[in-house]
């Protein structure tokens, strides 16, 4: 069995990193449906990033904006400039494959716009006074402080994943994810360093992370069945999802497994926590210097 690179963990920081943003492009015309060969549900299990990222990193620039004149910190305000730029190319970039499906007849409308109606509606601007409004984007910054946490675990584990490579994954895919990848090992502080710097409290930052993961796992089933059902070239019974796909591709180095997902939860519960005692700053900073579309995006 194809063993798991081992993943870079622990403190390895790059001094005086500046978030910037990349302005990379990517070019679908050659992008397989199944972009894993022969791995529907591995293909589509990683596709629900598509389907989730538009909306949601828009959404997380959308809440950034409004806490921008809470900031009293010069450099965090910088900081928060570089992770949103970031995030916008991140939804551009995902927004693409969603393009290239369409025009292809494959439409995701119906899901992506459920996904649509919960940033922008259900967790959404609403009409409060002062403080209230104040608490409102208190809690949502705490929940896009757990997501980041959870993207920086699957960011980190794209840059460790070289069963994708073995299995033949598309190049061009496998880059997108890798580059965003490090984008969200490197800007992995971000969030949680503006939420404690406008809010301290322990139950509210677990309180964020307790709320979106159980969101979180039920959306992405919900948009694996979705992309199955949506499949042209499945039919029939290679049109379910199974639970046990999903830890048969994970023994396989295929998927990330679910028990390092559960203590990557559980770790973000401990009062010591703080992002960069995760993952490899370094690790993300040296894929970025030799990502195709980052480079090319650099001359
Ligand atoms: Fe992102
Ligand atoms: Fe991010």
């Amino acid at each position: 069995m194809f063993r798991r690179r081992r993943t870079v963990v622990g403190p390895a920081h790059v001094d005086n990193l500046v978030l910037e943003p990349r302005d990379v492009t990517f070019d679908w015309a050659n992008l397989p449906l199944h972009w894993v060969p022969g791995e529907p549900f591995v293909t589509h299990t990683i596709n629900v990033l598509h389907l989730l990222l538009p909306a949601g990193e828009r959404w997380f620039v959308h809440v950034f904006t409004q806490a921008l004149p809470l900031i009293k910190d010069d450099k965090l305000r910088e900081e928060v400039h570089g992770f949103m730029g970031q995030e916008l190319i991140h939804a551009r970039s995902h927004q693409s494959v969603l393009d290239h499906w369409k025009a292809k007849g494959i439409d995701t409308d119906p899901y992506v716009r459920q996904i649509e109606w919960m940033f922008q509606k259900a967790l959404g601007d609403r009409e409060l006074i002062s403080q209230r409004r104040e608490e409102w984007l208190i809690e949502r910054l705490s929940i896009i402080a757990a997501i980041e946490h959870i993207t920086a675990m699957l960011g980190n584990w794209a840059l460790n994943s070289p069963a994708l490579d073995a299995a033949g994954a598309d190049p061009t895919m496998l880059d997108l994810l890798r580059w965003h990848g490090a984008e969200e090992v490197e800007h992995r502080a971000m969030a949680y360093d503006l939420l404690t710097h406008l809010d301290r409290r322990y139950l509210r930052r677990v309180r964020g992370m307790t709320v979106t993961w159980p969101v979180m796992l039920w959306l992405w089933a919900r948009g694996v069945v979705f992309l199955m059902r949506t499949d042209p070239e499945l039919s029939g019974r290679r049109q379910k999802a199974r639970w046990r796909y999903y830890f048969r591709a994970s023994r396989r180095h295929l998927l990330p497994p679910a028990n390092d997902i559960v203590r990557g939860v559980l770790r973000y519960h401990l009062p010591r926590y703080h992002p960069s005692k995760e993952f490899s700053t370094g690790q993300a900073v040296a894929y970025l210097a030799t990502s195709p579309a980052a480079r090319a995006a650099a001359v």
